[in-house]
C-alpha cells in the first residue's frame, strides 16, 4: 500500500483532494499534514476521519523538526505539497505568512524529502505565476514566469526551488500550475463562495474595478484528477498546466450567480480595484491532456449550478468557518462589517 503525504489537507483543494484519491484508490494511505491556520478546517474531512487508510498531523510545513518527524512516523512513498497561504488580497495586505509558509515551507519540505529519499514530490502551483495576459493567448509549460501579487511571487519562488533542486540534486519533484478553482468547502473569502454567501446574506457583492477581469475556471474535482496523474505518471522535473477552459469575466460571472440564487443585479457593488489586478489568465492544457491523458471533465455550467447547491446545502459550515478572525479582515478589506451591508 503507498503512502501519500498530503500537506495543506484541511484547506480547500487539499480536502477535495484527500476524499478523491482515498475514493478512487482503495490501496492508497493518506497522511494530512496542516497547520490549521484560519483555511484549515478539520471539519472538511469529518467523512474520512475515521478511514483506517487516513490519518491526521498537526504541523507547520516550515517547522524541519516537525517535518522530519512526520516522514520517519510513517513509511511515505511520495508527497503532495498544497499548503499555502493562498489568498492574494491577504498578500497585499501583508505578505509575510506568504514568505514564510510558501516559500521557506516549500524548501523546508524539499530538504526533508531528500534527506527521507522521498520518490516524489509535487508541487501544487498556479496559472498566476505566468503574470497577466492580454485580450488573446494563454500560458503555456514555456510562458516566462513574471507574477505580479505577493502570491504570485511567492508561488512562483516555490516553483523555482522545486527546479532548483531538480536540477541540482536530481530531486523527484513535479510542478503543476493550475487556473482558479471553484466548488465545495472554499473559503468563503474567495470570489465564488463569497459572492454567493453574500447573495443570500442579501449582501453587497463588491466587485474589483469594472469587473472587466477574466478568470479561466475549473471545478477542483478536476484539479484533483489532474494532480493524482501527475502523481501517477507524471515526469520528474516536468511542469504541467491544468485549467477548465471556461473563460469568464468576473462582472459575468456575477450575474449569472446573481440569477441562479434569484437575488437583484442591484446587490452588485462596484468596488476600488485591487492593487496590480491581473487581467485575464487563461489555461494552455494540451501538455497534460497529451502527455497525461487527462481531461477536464465538468462544465462550467453543470459546476456551477452544483456548487451553488452545495453552499444552499451546508449554510451551517459557512456560518461557522466565518469565524471572529475572518470577520476582521473582512472589515479591512472591504471596509465594512460582514453582515452589516
Ligand atoms: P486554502 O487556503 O483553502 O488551504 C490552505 C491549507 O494550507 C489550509 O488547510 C491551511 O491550514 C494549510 N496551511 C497553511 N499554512 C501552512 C503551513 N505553514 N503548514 C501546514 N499547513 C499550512 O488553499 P487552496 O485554495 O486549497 O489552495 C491549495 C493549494 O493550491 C495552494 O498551494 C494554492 O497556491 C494552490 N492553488 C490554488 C488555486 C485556487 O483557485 N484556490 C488555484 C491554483 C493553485
Ligand atoms: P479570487 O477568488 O481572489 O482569485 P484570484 O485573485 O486568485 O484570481 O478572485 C477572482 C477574481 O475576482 C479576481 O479577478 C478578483 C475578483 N474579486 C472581486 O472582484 N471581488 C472580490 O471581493 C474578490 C475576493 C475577488
Amino acid at each position: 500500500m503507498s503512502c501519500v503525504l498530503v500537506t495543506g489537507g484541511c484547506g480547500f483543494i487539499g480536502s477535495n483532494f484527500i476524499r478523491w484519491l482515498l475514493e478512487d484508490d482503495p490501496e492508497v494511505r493518506v497522511v494530512n499534514f496542516d497547520k490549521l491556520t484560519y483555511a484549515g478546517n478539520l471539519e472538511n474531512l469529518a467523512s474520512v476521519a475515521e478511514s483506517d487508510r487516513y490519518e491526521f498531523c498537526p504541523g507547520d510545513i516550515s517547522d524541519r523538526e516537525r517535518v522530519d518527524g512526520v516522514l520517519k512516523q510513517f513509511d511515505i512513498d511520495a508527497i503532495v505539497n498544497f499548503a499555502a497561504e493562498s489568498h492574494v488580497d491577504r498578500s497585499i495586505l501583508d505578505s509575510t505568512p506568504f514568505i514564510q509558509t510558501n516559500i521557506v515551507g516549500t524548501q523546508v519540505l524539499i530538504d526533508a524529502a531528500r534527506a527521507a529519499g522521498t520518490n516524489r514530490f509535487v508541487q501544487v502551483s498556479t496559472d498566476e505565476v505566468y503574470g497577466s495576459l492580454g485580450a488573446t493567448g494563454a500560458f503555456t509549460e514555456e510562458t516566462p514566469l513574471a507574477p505580479n501579487s505577493p502570491y504570485a511571487a511567492s508561488k512562483t519562488a516555490a516553483d523555482l526551488l522545486v527546479r532548483a533542486a531538480v536540477h541540482t540534486h536530481d530531486f523527484p519533484g513535479i510542478v503543476t500550475r493550475c487556473s482558479n478553482n471553484y466548488g465545495p468547502y472554499q473559503f468563503p473569502e474567495k470570489l465564488i463562495p463569497l459572492f454567493i454567501s453574500n447573495a443570500l446574506d442579501h449582501q453587497p457583492l463588491p466587485v474589483y474595478g469594472d469587473g472587466e477581469n477574466v478568470r479561466d475556471w475549473i471545478h477542483v474535482s478536476d484539479h484533483c484528477s489532474g494532480v493524482a496523474a501527475v502523481l501517477r505518471e507524471g515526469v520528474m522535473g516536468d511542469v504541467y498546466n491544468f485549467g477548465g477552459r471556461a473563460e469568464m469575466s468576473n462582472i459575468g460571472l456575477t450575474r449569472r450567480l446573481l440569477e441562479l440564487l434569484d437575488r437583484p443585479e442591484s446587490l452588485i457593488r462596484f468596488v476600488p480595484d485591487r492593487p496590480g489586478h491581473d487581467q485575464r489568465y487563461a489555461i494552455d492544457c494540451t501538455h497534460a491532456e497529451d502527455e497525461l491523458g487527462w481531461k477536464p471533465t465538468v462544465s462550467f455550467d453543470e459546476g456551477l449550478a452544483d456548487t451553488v447547491e452545495w453552499y444552499l446545502q451546508n449554510a451551517n459550515w459557512v456560518e461557522r468557518v466565518r469565524s471572529g478572525a475572518y470577520r476582521e479582515y473582512y472589515e479591512q478589506q472591504y471596509g465594512e462589517r460582514l453582515g452589516e451591508g
